[in-house]
């Protein structure tokens, strides 16, 4: 990318279009933190699916501080896969072990990355990936590493969120990363942008012509998006603390989903026309404030190993969102994410307004509920359109009735996130991951609630969060909506 970071404007890229679509094909894998947990639940299971559909075809080097032999490490992604894919064919395994080797040394020591050195020498590697499996604050240590054994020139970086905690350190880190890649050469992971759900979004909008139309303030009353999770923190309440819901998921997850509904098409295939339309709505985003959020915290949070039990962070966090541009100016967008809920769903709900004249309720009857547009981006990922049809009997009432789609059912098996990621950064491909001033951005989007977060109000698990989470909705007569129910 050849784009100017204009220091004015934190977040604000000048001419970045230019993003080369494809690099070469890696010749080598490096994970770092090849022996932790992201490996062990995502990686391997993913490394597994890519050996099996063909698509793995160089070698795997772990590198890890554990002490731990070639031998420990072949176990270890063999319980993994074992664990987490169901009916694992043993073939594939052991062509995948058969591509795996670890480095056990301290990220500290030159020897390491001499060690390194020679095992990509050896491979003939000229264009490695370099996967960051590790903890963030480690991320510049390891950069400037690679470049202290000129590696940084043989490769390209894949990093994982969080991109930093706040717009000054996502500033700073992407600074650093900066003084030793350049931003073509660094893969940030979202993985919500690997999920064929998400990426639908784009096929949905501008594939269809009946729908780019109506997506727009002349015909879109309100949109909701709700990111929730039945689970809660599961013993990560270190990890958590240090966190909330914010930082964990709205300001990443569900802001890409948001800047994927709102943008304009973008101009071309390139990938760099895909974040510059991104970038642009992001910047279009008002700041939330104290006055559009609204913070949860289920209870018994407090009870968790690791939270102390006067925590104050979040594990809920509903905003309204503006977003000042033409398509856009007065719409209200809702977005809501939560531990603890009711149920586990991401889904944008899509309102419309309602038709300009009554015709039918001269009788009395309710009018017609307004149109809907369900867009299911979790679990059973799909589409439904909410649509008025007349209710059999002599009146001209009208009922609701469900337009649906299931995608697996209609377009069988769909590929798992961390797959087709990890796939794209060995072929060189940047369409998936995020671009440095869309991260900025977003915390530019979220920095005034991080702040000035405001009061935290209590909710009970099984529940919707709590019930303030209302008073953010600018109509106060409307309601949030549930995710489509379970099926
Ligand atoms: C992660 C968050 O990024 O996304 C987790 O750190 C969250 O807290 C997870 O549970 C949700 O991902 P998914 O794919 O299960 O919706």
């Amino acid at each position: 990318m050849t784009g100017n970071f204009d220091e004015q404007r934190p977040g604000a890229y000048l001419g970045t279009t230019q993003m080369h679509a494809h690099q070469p094909e890696a010749d080598a894998l490096v994970l770092f933190g090849a022996t932790g947990d992201l490996a062990k639940r995502k990686l391997f299971p993913s490394l597994y699916a890519l050996e099996r559909h063909g698509t793995l075809r160089v070698p795997v080097i772990g590198v890890a501080r554990s002490t731990w032999t070639d031998e420990d490490f072949r176990m270890h992604a063999r319980d993994s896969i074992n664990t987490h894919v169901d009916g694992a064919d043993a073939t594939v395994v052991d062509s995948l072990e058969a591509r795996l080797d670890l480095i056990q040394g301290n990220y500290a020591d030159e020897a390491t990355w001499t060690c390194l050195r020679d095992a990509l020498d050896r491979c003939g590697s000229t264009t490695a990936v370099f996967y960051m499996a590790i903890p963030p604050s480690m991320f510049p240590m390891v950069a400037k590493k690679l470049a202290s054994v000129g590696l940084n020139t043989r490769g390209r970086i894949v990093v994982e969120k969080p991109f930093g905690r706040d717009l000054a350190s996502a500033i700073e880190l992407n600074k650093t990363l900066h003084a030793v890649f350049p931003e073509d050469h660094i893969f940030r992971i979202d993985h919500y942008l690997g999920k064929e759900a998400v990426e639908d979004l784009l096929v949905f909008r501008f594939a269809n012509t009946m729908i780019e139309p109506v997506w727009n303030r002349h015909y879109v009353r309100s949109v909701q998006v709700t990111m929730s999770e039945s689970i809660g923190i599961e013993g990560r309440g270190n990890f958590y603390e240090g966190v909330g819901a914010i930082r964990d998921v709205l300001q990443n997850h569900l802001l890409q989903v948001v800047a994927l509904l709102a943008m304009e098409p973008p101009a071309g295939p390139d990938p760099g026309f895909l974040q510059d339309e991104k970038a642009k709505v992001i910047n279009a985003m008002r700041p939330i404030d104290a006055g559009s959020l609204v913070r949860g915290q289920y209870v018994g949070y407090r009870d968790e190993k690791g939270v102390p039990e006067n925590s104050e962070v979040e594990t809920f966090a509903a905003a309204r969102l503006e977003i000042d541009s033409w398509r856009w100016a007065g719409v209200p967008w809702y977005v809501r994410v939560g531990k603890g809920l009711a149920e586990s769903a991401t889904e944008a709900v899509v309102e419309l307004r309602s038709p300009p004249r009554m015709l039918f309720d001269g009788a009395g009857s309710p009018p017609p509920e307004r149109n809907l547009i369900r867009l299911r981006l979790g679990k059973n990922d799909g589409v439904t359109f909410a649509l008025q049809a007349k209710t059999p009997g002599p009146d001209l009432d009208s009922q609701e009735v469900d337009v649906d789609v299931d995608f697996a059912a209609a377009l069988g098996e769909r590929q798992d996130a961390y797959e087709r990621l990890l796939g794209d950064a060995l072929i060189g491909s940047l369409r998936r991951f995020a671009r440095q001033d869309v991260v900025e951005g977003t915390w530019r989007v979220v920095q005034p609630a991080l702040d000035e977060p405001g009061p935290i109000f209590p909710y009970f698990r099984n529940s919707w969060g709590p019930s303030e989470a209302s008073s953010i909705l600018v109509n106060n007569k409307d309601a949030w909506y549930l995710p489509s129910p379970a099926r």
